[in-house]
This record gives C-alpha cells, sequence and structure tokens, in this order.
C-alpha cells in the first residue's frame, strides 16, 4: 500500500435532533460567537432559530453575520474578517450551504493569517483559522468536513480553489431535519455535487484506500436516496442519508480531490452565475464517457455499487453501465442537461476551456486532457 495521509475534523456529529449539540460543542472553544450564514434560508426555514436556541442553552453572547451570497466573494470575506475582528469573536457557527460554509471557513483563516485571501489561491494557510462548528442545511458539497473553499473573486471573474489543513473545521454536525425544506430543484443539484464528488474522488489519480471506502458508501446512498429526497422532500430518512452521503463524499474529495468536472464547472459560475452543483450536474454524464475507457474497472465498480448487474459482462459493457446509472438518476433529478438552458453563451466556450484547463482538479483527472477536448465536451452538451 502507497502510504497516504487522510485529514478529517476532530469530530462528526450526526443523525436527527443533532442541531441542539451545537452550543454545546461551541462552548469548547470561547464565550463570543459569530454564526455565518446566508441572507435568507436559515431565517425562513427557521435553521437559525434553532442554532441560536442551543447557544442560549449554553449562555453563549453571538452576533449573527448573514451577509453571505451565493458564489461568496472576496469583498464579503473581508467584510466577515473585519466585522469579527471589531466584535473579538471566539468562534464561528457556520450554518448553510455551500456558501456559507466556504465564507466562514475563509473568514476563520484571515483572522489568523496575514494578507488576503486571494494570496492563498496560490499557497496554503498555515495557521489554523479560529475554530469552525460547521452545520450544513443542504446535502451536497461537504464543506463542513473538507479542507477546500472556493471563493470568487469578482474583479478577475475567477472562482478561486483555495485549500489546505487550516481549513479544516473543528467539528461538523449534521442533522437532516434542517434539509427538510430545501426545495426539489437545490437538493437535485446539491445532490448530483455531492455524486461528483464521490465519481470524482473514486477515479482520481489521488485516490486512497481511506477515501474510495468513503467514495463507493457515498455513491450507493446517493443513487439510493437522491431521487427520493427530490420528490418528496419530507423523506426524513432519505434526507439524512443524503447529508450523510454528501459528508462520505466531502471525507473522500478533500483527500482525493475532484476532477475533470469541477475543473470545466468553475469557470461556468464565475462568467455565469452557474449554481456550482447544477454546472456539475450538465457535466457529470459527458465527462464519464470522455473518462471511462481510462479506468474502465472503477467504472465497473462505480456500475455495481449503483445496482447495476454486471454479471457476464464485459469490461466495456460492464463500465458503461456506471454512465448509464449517472444518466437515469440524472434524469429523475428533472434538471436542465444542456448548457445553453443556463444561460451559457456559446462564443465563450474557448475561454471557458482555457480556463478550466488551468485548474489543479484537471491535472488529477485519469484521462490525460488537451484544450481542444475540453471544447469538444462543452461543445457536446451545448
Ligand atoms: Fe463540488
Amino acid at each position: 500500500m502507497i502510504s497516504s495521509v487522510f485529514q478529517s475534523p476532530g469530530k462528526i456529529i450526526y443523525g436527527q435532533g443533532t442541531v441542539k449539540q451545537i452550543g454545546e460543542e461551541t462552548k469548547k472553544y470561547g464565550k463570543k460567537v459569530m454564526i455565518v450564514t446566508g441572507k435568507s434560508s436559515s431565517k425562513k426555514t427557521g435553521a437559525l432559530d434553532k442554532v441560536i436556541d442551543s447557544l442560549k442553552v449554553e449562555n453563549l453572547q453571538y452576533i449573527i453575520f448573514d451577509k453571505v451570497e451565493s458564489h461568496p466573494s472576496v469583498d464579503t470575506v473581508e467584510l466577515g474578517t473585519s466585522i469579527a475582528k471589531e466584535e473579538e469573536i471566539d468562534v464561528i457557527v457556520a450554518l448553510g450551504g455551500g456558501s456559507p460554509l466556504d465564507a466562514a471557513k475563509g473568514i476563520s483563516i484571515m483572522l489568523t493569517n496575514s494578507g488576503s485571501i486571494v494570496d492563498y489561491e496560490k499557497k496554503q494557510p498555515e495557521v489554523h483559522g479560529v475554530p469552525v462548528i460547521a452545520v450544513p442545511t443542504t446535502a451536497g458539497t461537504g464543506s463542513e468536513v473538507s479542507k477546500f473553499i472556493v471563493i470568487t473573486d469578482t474583479r478577475r471573474k475567477v472562482k478561486m480553489l483555495i485549500g489546505g489543513e487550516a481549513l479544516i473545521p473543528k467539528a461538523a454536525i449534521l442533522d437532516g431535519e434542517l434539509t427538510l425544506m430545501v426545495p426539489p430543484d437545490v437538493t437535485a443539484a446539491t445532490g448530483m455535487d455531492a455524486l461528483t464528488h464521490a465519481i470524482e474522488a473514486y477515479i482520481s489519480k489521488k485516490a486512497q484506500p481511506a477515501t474510495s471506502v468513503q467514495a463507493l458508501s457515498a455513491i450507493k446512498l446517493i443513487s439510493e436516496n437522491l431521487a427520493k429526497a427530490v420528490q418528496n422532500g419530507e423523506n426524513m430518512d432519505a434526507r439524512n442519508n443524503m447529508l450523510f452521503a454528501q459528508m462520505q463524499a466531502g471525507l473522500a474529495f478533500s483527500n482525493a480531490s475532484v476532477a475533470l468536472v469541477h475543473a470545466m464547472s468553475r469557470p461556468l459560475g464565475a462568467y455565469f452565475g452557474v449554481p456550482h452543483g447544477l454546472a456539475n450536474a450538465i457535466l457529470l454524464p459527458r465527462v464519464m464517457e470522455y473518462n471511462r475507457a481510462a479506468c474502465p474497472e472503477k467504472f465497473r465498480d462505480i456500475a455495481k455499487t449503483m445496482g447495476e448487474n454486471t454479471a457476464g459482462l464485459s469490461l466495456r459493457e460492464a463500465s458503461n453501465l456506471a454512465v448509464k446509472a449517472v444518466k437515469e438518476l440524472y434524469a429523475e433529478t428533472g434538471l436542465p442537461v444542456k448548457l445553453r438552458d443556463v444561460g451559457v453563451k456559446e462564443e465563450m466556450i474557448e475561454t471557458l476551456a482555457k480556463d478550466a484547463i488551468k485548474s489543479g482538479s484537471a491535472l488529477v483527472n485519469p484521462r490525460k486532457s488537451s484544450l481542444e477536448d475540453l471544447i469538444d465536451i462543452y461543445k457536446s452538451i451545448y
């Protein structure tokens, strides 16, 4: 076995009702809390009230930073950091989907490291951030367990992928109840993001035994639960299973990296504001077709894990079933399938491909790709 490192938060608390443990976990790191959340959804769904109730039980002081937009920007991280400094906070509770969680982790490292968040696109932050207790309210990004964030530099129109051990939250708290109000389209897109994390981590050149176990478990749970969660949002079992699965997918990609789908989806977000999960969902089946022949054994594993019968089939036939299974699952979500349906302009495809090929995620893709390959892929799903 090749030597590998597997990093994760110190504690992962999961299951229904665990939202009540937020106060108890948070108080270990100090008295003054900053809750970092989005502009409205955690208020509408009642998730924010549940967090506040739990903090009050432990007599913790709190302030709320609720300015995080989707595709969180450098400006938002800077604003949150200056407020956190002024208020001398001890600990951050990050509440919401991937955007608030990423912004909170960005603020956390900027409280302990020098310079600007933009500097950390090229180098890892050295000092651990202010402790973060991460509480996801969507089942998708896995940010609550990962060492990555994506912050948008609006001036350069670049989604910066920033990574490092210093960004791993102290604890993740996963309560499916907080995801019950997520609408079907967001459930679908975030779930497809999680599936993409799991598949890309499994086929990544940086895959390792500890990530592959997590990735395959996530693929199985997502294939069994995503359509149920989309079609009946009140299905508590499906919600808890999806939340657990996306956490496993998060652990997998945080340690094994994502690959070409993510390299190609980030420019779609940066130039056209396509939601991250939706951009991945549109790309995933086509990029799987492109990658299949580079690692057919792994594709056969994915097909089996998604319940396909591969007995008696050739490796080619069995590996193709993985692509078929993902296409079928995707069809059940009802999401758009073409880039033109989500506002992408055809004349920008070359620019998108040039940005995507520069991404580190493209380098760990199992198939070595050229600029022309990426242009072809974008065109074929336009
Ligand atoms: Fe993602």
